[in-house]
C-alpha cells in the first residue's frame, strides 16, 4: 500500500458521543439530551450524560492519541456549550474548553479538524422549529462565525456538517434520532436548510480563517449497486443513488437538486427561495466522505415509492451492525471524484463495531477490526493510484462511546472504554494502527 508521507492519518469522534458533562460550565440543553431522556428512544435506555467523560479527561485522551502517533484528530463542537440558547449570548467557558483542547492537540503535534455540527442542536432552537425553521440556518452561520473567530488562528481545518442525510432522514423522517419526528415533507425542508446553513457559513468562516485554511463538509455516502444488470434494477439503483447521495452532493457542487429525485419527491419537495441554490454551492476546499456500507437494490413495482427492495448480499461478512464491503469505498471515492471533482477528499469516517471484550490478559484482541481497517486502507490506496486526490483518513472512532439510538450496545472504538471506571485500554487495532502509521510516514 502506497500513501504519501504527509497523508493525514487520524481518528474521529463527536461531542455528544464522548463529552458527557452535560451540565458543566453553562452548557445549554441539546436535542440529544431531550431525546435520550425520552423513555424508549434509546435501545439500552442510556444517555450521553457521562459517556466517556471526555470533557474532564481530554488531556488523557490527547495523550492517548499522541501515543498512537495519529497526525490529526477530527472532533465536533457542541453548539449548546457555545451558545446555550442557540443564538445570542456566547458562553465563554464553553469556548475555553475547545480552545484548551486545540492547544493540547497542537502541543502533541496533532492537527485539529473541527466539525461544527454533529447532531447536537440547541434545544432552544428546536423549540422554535429546529432545522425546519429557516432562521436556524442563519443561527448556524452566526455560530460558525463565533467559532472560527475564536479558534481559527490555531485550528485550520473546518467542516460545517456531519452527515446531513442522517440529521434529516434519521431525525425527521424515520424518527430514530433526535428530535424523533416522522414527516417526509419536514425532512426535505430540513435537508434544504442544512445545505443552506452550510452555504451561509462557508464565506463567514473563510473571512475569519484567511489564507491557507481549509473548509469542507462531511456527508455520508453510499455506493449503490443494482441487484442485476436488468434496466429496471439499474434504474432502481439510480433512484437510490439520487435519494441518498446526489440529493446532497449535486446542490453542494453547483448542479442544483437532481431533477429525477426532485420529481420522485412530488409534493414533498422543499421550499427553495431565489438565490438559495447559488448560496448553498459555496466552493469548498475539500469533501469529507463518511463511508460505512454500500446498498444493493432491486426494482420493486409493488412496493410503495420509491419502489425499491434492499437485496444487500446476505453472504457478505458482517460487523456487529453492517455488511462489510471495502470495494465500496473505492467505488464511492471514484464516483465522487468523477462527478464533482472536489479539490481534495478526506475519508472523514470509516470504522466498524464488533462485540469486543477484554480477555484474561486484559487486552482486547479485535482481529476483525484490524482486518476491516486493513482492507479499507487498501481500497483508499487503490483510489489514490486511480487519481483521486485523497489527503487523509479518519478512523471512526478513537474510543468506544455513546452510539446514538444503540446506546452503549455497539463498540466502534479502537480503544476499549470501561464505562464504570472510565479506564481506557487501546485494543489490538489501535496498536496495529500505530504501527501502520509509523510505517507509512
Ligand atoms: C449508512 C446507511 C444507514 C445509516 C444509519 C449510513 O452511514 O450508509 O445505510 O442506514 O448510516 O445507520
Ligand atoms: C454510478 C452512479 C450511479 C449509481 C447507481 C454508480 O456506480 O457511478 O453514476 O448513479 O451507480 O446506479
Ligand atoms: C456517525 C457517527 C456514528 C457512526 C457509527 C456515523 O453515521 O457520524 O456518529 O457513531 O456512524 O454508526
Amino acid at each position: 500500500m502506497d500513501f504519501p508521507k504527509d497523508f493525514m492519518w487520524g481518528v474521529a469522534t463527536s461531542s455528544y458521543q464522548i463529552e458527557g458533562a452535560v451540565h458543566a460550565d453553562g452548557r445549554g440543553e441539546s436535542i440529544w439530551d431531550r431525546f435520550t431522556h425520552t423513555p424508549g428512544a434509546i435501545k439500552d435506555g442510556s444517555t450521553g450524560d457521562v459517556a466517556c467523560d471526555h470533557y474532564h479527561r481530554y488531556r488523557e485522551d490527547v495523550a492517548l492519541m499522541q501515543s498512537l502517533g495519529v497526525k490529526a484528530y477530527r472532533f465536533s463542537v457542541a453548539w449548546p456549550r457555545i451558545l446555550p440558547q442557540g443564538t445570542g449570548e456566547v458562553n465563554q467557558a464553553g469556548l475555553d474548553f475547545y480552545s484548551r483542547l486545540v492547544d493540547a492537540l497542537l502541543e502533541a503535534g496533532i492537527t485539529p479538524f473541527v466539525t461544527l455540527y454533529h447532531w447536537d442542536l440547541p434545544q432552544a432552537l428546536e423549540d422554535r422549529g429546529g432545522w425546519n425553521n429557516r432562521d436556524t440556518a442563519e443561527a448556524f452561520a452566526a455560530y460558525a462565525d463565533v467559532m472560527t473567530r475564536r479558534l481559527g488562528d490555531r485550528a485550520r481545518y473546518w467542516m460545517t456538517h456531519n452527515e446531513p442525510w442522517c440529521t434529516a432522514f434519521l431525525g425527521y423522517d424515520m424518527g430514530i434520532f433526535a428530535p424523533g419526528i416522522k414527516d417526509l415533507k419536514v425532512t426535505l425542508q430540513v435537508s434544504h436548510h442544512l445545505l443552506l446553513s452550510h452555504g451561509l457559513a462557508v464565506p463567514a468562516m473563510r473571512a475569519n480563517l484567511g489564507d491557507g485554511a481549509a473548509v469542507g463538509i462531511a456527508p455520508n455516502f453510499m455506493p449503490v449497486y443494482p441487484a442485476t444488470d436488468a434496466p429496471e434494477d439499474r434504474a432502481a439503483a439510480r433512484r437510490l443513488d439520487g435519494l441518498f447521495n446526489r440529493w446532497f452532493a449535486d446542490p453542494l457542487f453547483g448542479k442544483g437538486y437532481p431533477q429525477d429525485t426532485w420529481d420522485l419527491y412530488g409534493e414533498n419537495v422543499p421550499d427553495v427561495q431565489p438565490g438559495d441554490i447559488e448560496t448553498l454551492a459555496a466552493p469548498v476546499d475539500f469533501l469529507g466522505v463518511n463511508y460505512y456500507n454500500p446498498g444493493t437494490v432491486a426494482d420493486a413495482p409493488d412496493a410503495p415509492p420509491p419502489h425499491l427492495r434492499d437485496v444487500s448480499d446476505p453472504d457478505l461478512e458482517r460487523t456487529a451492525d453492517r455488511i462489510i464491503y471495502p470495494e465500496g469505498l473505492y467505488d464511492i471515492l471514484v464516483q465522487l471524484h468523477r462527478d464533482y471533482n472536489p479539490p481534495a477528499l478526506y475519508i472523514t469516517e470509516n470504522g466498524a463495531a464488533f462485540h469486543d471484550e477484554p480477555g484474561e490478559d486484559s487486552r482486547v484482541h479485535d482481529a476483525g477490526r484490524i482486518a476491516f481497517l486493513e482492507a479499507h486502507f487498501a481500497q483508499a490506496a487503490r483510489a489514490l493510484k486511480a487519481g483521486v486526490p485523497l489527503k487523509g483518513y479518519f478512523v471512526w472512532t478513537l474510543m468506544d462511546n455513546f452510539e446514538w439510538a444503540a446506546g452503549y450496545t455497539l463498540r466502534y472504538g479502537i480503544t476499549w472504554v470501561d464505562f464504570e471506571t472510565q479506564r481506557r485500554i487501546p485494543k489490538d487495532s489501535a496498536l496495529w494502527y500505530r504501527d501502520f502509521i509509523r510505517k507509512h510516514s
